[in-house]
């Protein structure tokens, strides 16, 4: 198993980070000054209720919105200079899936196209026929048969095989930052605990650092190297979920797992 305890180099630096949505009396704080560090390979869970701020942060560590506040350092260097055509190279690095994976891709696209459409996030002039190897190598990665998938569109595909495919982007991009909002969120136990072993997997063989967003304590707990946990804006504890589930501090943190009623069922998921 990668130990990222025993590699604590830093790839992402977030400080003083706030967000706010508005101005004047119909402003909204949406992050509210977190300060944190991504090791290479680890996992950390950002986890909060709803409103909390999860997706907020998660879209300016993207570079999708900026901060009203604070910088964001990725590799040393500051994600502002990653502006217009420059920030294609920031997502050749740093790389998000969402809920709804397919709500940003054309559903008149085939599979096929919509993999190669990713491969030029790479940049590279690849020769068609490596091009189609390395589609083929990420659907096997994602336990997909390259036959089944490729000449299909989006609508054609279970939810499940949905989720893979964009898994299987990430294998095609080798990020070295994959942020899943809540990716997991609107599948069954079992696609989720699938799901969670390719994320595993990615970090085995990639090193890619994951931050998994979740408002599920009970996930957090058996895929993170360390949780964050996130209120009204604010990080309130963090550290390693054997100590912040656990032994919660912050009262936030209690009512969160006291919230969850079948935390234990949930734990039996636990990936072997
Ligand atoms: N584009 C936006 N405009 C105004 N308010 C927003 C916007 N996006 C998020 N918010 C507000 O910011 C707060 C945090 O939202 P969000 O980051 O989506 O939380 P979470 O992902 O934890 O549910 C919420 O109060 C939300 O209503
Ligand atoms: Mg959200």
């Amino acid at each position: 198993m990668y130990s990222s305890s025993e590699n604590k180099e830093i790839i992402l630096k977030a400080r003083n980070l706030l967000k706010i949505f508005g101005t004047g009396k119909d402003s909204v704080i949406a992050v509210d000054h977190i300060n944190f560090d991504i090791h290479k390979g680890e996992i950390v869970s950002l986890v909060g209720q709803s409103g909390s701020g999860k997706t907020t942060t998660a879209q300016m560590l993207l570079n999708l919105i900026k901060p009203t506040e604070g910088n964001i350092e990725l590799n040393g260097i500051d994600i502002r200079t990653f502006q217009g055509r420059n920030r294609i190279k920031y997502w050749q690095k740093v790389q998000g899936i969402f809920q709804d994976p397919f709500s940003s891709f054309n559903q008149f696209f085939s599979i096929s196209k919509i993999l190669k459409d990713s491969l030029k996030i790479l940049g590279s002039n690849l020769k068609s026929g490596e091009k189609d190897k390395l589609i083929t190598e990420s659907l096997e990665s994602v336990n997909i048969n390259p036959k089944d998938v490729l000449d299909k569109y989006p609508f054609e595909l279970s939810g499940g095989q949905r989720q893979r495919i964009m898994i299987a982007r990430i294998f095609l991009i080798k990020p070295q930052l994959l942020i899943a909002d809540e990716p997991t969120s609107m599948i069954d136990a079992v696609l989720r605990s699938n799901i969670l072993k390719l994320f595993m997997k990615l970090r085995e063989v990639y090193g890619t650092s994951i931050i998994f967003v979740t408002h599920d304590i009970g996930l957090a707990y058996y895929v993170s190297d360390r949780v964050f946990i996130m209120q009204h804006g604010k990080i309130v504890e963090s550290g390693d979920p054997e100590k912040v589930i656990i032994n919660p501090q912050h009262p936030y943190t209690i009512k969160l797992i006291n919230d969850v009623p079948i935390l234990h069922q949930q734990w039996e998921f636990k990936l072997s």
